[in-house]
């Protein structure tokens, strides 16, 4: 079927702040007295602010109340804007840009389906907003990846229907909720985490525009 939506998820896909938000987690987590590796970090990816909290004081064992949350969450985030805060085009992954031109000019619709409040902000600093017709993010959705919801309000979005839609996602949680809207999903990272996936790529500089014309026209 010919698919006419492209869904980008933004962190660790469009822009490399996987990275600020492990720093910040592992931050909190230091200050909290323990230690928070790179590989508990996979978890993670695509989850929510308040849901990373909740792991993160369960890898802890702290328990907290609800004014400790709120404040800690509060915390986290202030780091992590403080890290975006200087965010220019610079960070863009490899070869992001060539993949959007190349869908635009074929009039294909995409859109940023991303479980993070900060998506909109971010776009605009790195100067990529124009290429989408729409942004779902954590402000716009109530259930979070693997949950189809964010990527179906997309699609809806965008006037497509599910199967004619193509996700590019680095989040366990994102493959899996793409595969629960019925849509094809482009795993971008470690092939062997993102097992679940269609199709498998190390990063963008491995995607041919043959291989997106054969995607779209599959
Ligand atoms: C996702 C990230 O895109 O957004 C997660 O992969 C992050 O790691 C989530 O926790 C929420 O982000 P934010 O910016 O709303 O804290
Ligand atoms: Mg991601």
């Amino acid at each position: 079927m010919k698919k006419n939506g492209f869904i980008f998820d933004l962190d660790g896909v469009i822009v490399d702040t996987a990275k600020y938000h492990y720093l910040a987690w592992k931050n909190l987590a230091n200050k909290l007295g323990f230690e928070f590796t790179e590989e508990q970090n996979e978890l993670f990816k695509g989850v929510s602010r308040k849901r990373c909290l909740d792991i993160l004081l369960q890898i802890g064992g702290v328990t907290a109340t609800q004014k400790q949350f709120d404040h800690w969450m509060g915390e986290k985030n202030k780091e992590y804007l403080q890290y975006i805060e200087n965010m220019d085009a610079s960070e863009i992954l490899s070869d992001v840009p060539k993949v959007l031109h190349f869908l635009k000019e074929k009039n294909i619709q995409m859109a940023v389906g991303s479980a993070s409040k900060n998506a909109r902000p971010i776009l605009e600093k790195v100067g990529l907003i124009s290429y989408f017709n729409t942004i779902i993010d954590g402000n716009n959705v109530t259930k979070a990846k693997p949950d189809p919801e964010v990527f179906l309000l997309a699609a809806q979005e965008l006037g497509v229907r599910p199967q004619e839609c193509v996700v590019f996602e680095d989040a366990v949680a994102g493959i899996q909720a793409a595969k629960n809207a019925s849509m094809t999903s482009i795993g971008i990272g470690d092939a062997k985490i993102l097992a679940e996936a269609n199709y498998n790529f190390r990063d963008f500089t491995e995607i041919s525009l043959d291989f997106l014309n054969a995607v779209i026209y599959e």
